[in-house]
């Protein structure tokens, strides 16, 4: 593997879920995060959309020399990830693949939901994921649109979120499912609740730990010189260090707006 170091590209700062848990395993890497907070959500646009946009900021990426590529946002994993892997030489890890995996091992009835954007949801990424690890899964998957909202207001355990919670897991309560897909950057942040709600029957699966738990895989013996971290984002609204603090649970540094 090229030296340099992990790129992370989201398409705004939910992204810094997986940052976070990249940093936490890899705490000599230097990291480089670019998020697309000028043209954020991508879960609501067409998959040719996510698409370019998605290439544009990998591009981008590939110009700051990362060694490798993570897709954080599970729309552009669940879209693009192929256009990115054509395009790029250097290895590309989405958060799909990571979390497919851990569902099908966690689940022992094979009853698996999906929650994620319309995008994601819509583009049955997790469901063929899934069964192509475990050909007997029944999935149930359903979009939460609602959820990215709530959790950028910092509105994860309030009595919005209880009623948009009840309201959403009433399928999956329905088909009995014991493990549950957490298929977008923002829904870790709703883990305290939905295990409240689902109770200790249904395992949470975070793509977020299972991603970094891939990317530390991948880099195998291979180690950055350390150094920090850099974040470009395509905007900078005046509400961006909080907002970024409630995802990474630290404050950020580094913070550069970029064109490209
Ligand atoms: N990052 C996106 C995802 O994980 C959520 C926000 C968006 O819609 O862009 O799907």
């Amino acid at each position: 593997m090229t030296p340099g170091p992990i790129g992370i590209f989201d398409s705004g700062v939910g992204g810094l879920t997986v940052f976070r848990e990249i940093a936490a395993r890899l705490p000599d890497e230097p990291l480089v995060y670019l998020g697309d907070t000028a043209r954020v959500p991508y879960g609501t646009r067409s998959a040719e959309t996510v698409r370019r946009y998605a290439v544009e900021g990998a591009r981008f990426l590939l110009e700051r020399e990362v060694r490798l590529l993570v897709v954080a946002c599970n729309t552009v994993s669940a879209v693009a990830l192929d256009a990115l892997r054509q395009d790029m030489e250097i290895p590309v890890i989405g958060v799909v693949e990571p979390g497919a995996t851990a569902a099908a091992a966690a689940s022992a009835s094979g009853r698996i939901g999906i929650i994620g954007t319309e995008a994601t949801i819509d583009s049955q990424a997790y469901v063929q994921a899934i069964r192509a690890r475990l050909p007997a899964a029944r999935t149930l998957s359903r979009p939460c649109p609602l959820l990215v909202p709530l959790a950028e207001a910092g509105w994860t355990d309030n009595d919005v979120a209880r009623a948009a919670l009840d309201h959403y897991l009433q399928d999956f309560r329905a088909e009995h499912i014991d493990t549950l897909v957490l298929g977008c950057t923002h829904y870790p942040l709703f883990k305290p609740l939905l295990a409240e709600l689902l109770g200790p029957g249904v395992s949470l699966i975070d793509s977020a730990e299972e991603t970094a738990a891939a990317v530390a895989a991948a880099m195998g013996e291979a180690r950055g010189a350390g150094g920090g971290h850099t974040f470009y984002l395509t905007d900078l609204p005046h509400t961006f260090a909080a907002l970024a603090e409630r995802f990474l649970g630290t404050p950020v540094r580094n913070v550069f707006q970029v064109h490209y």
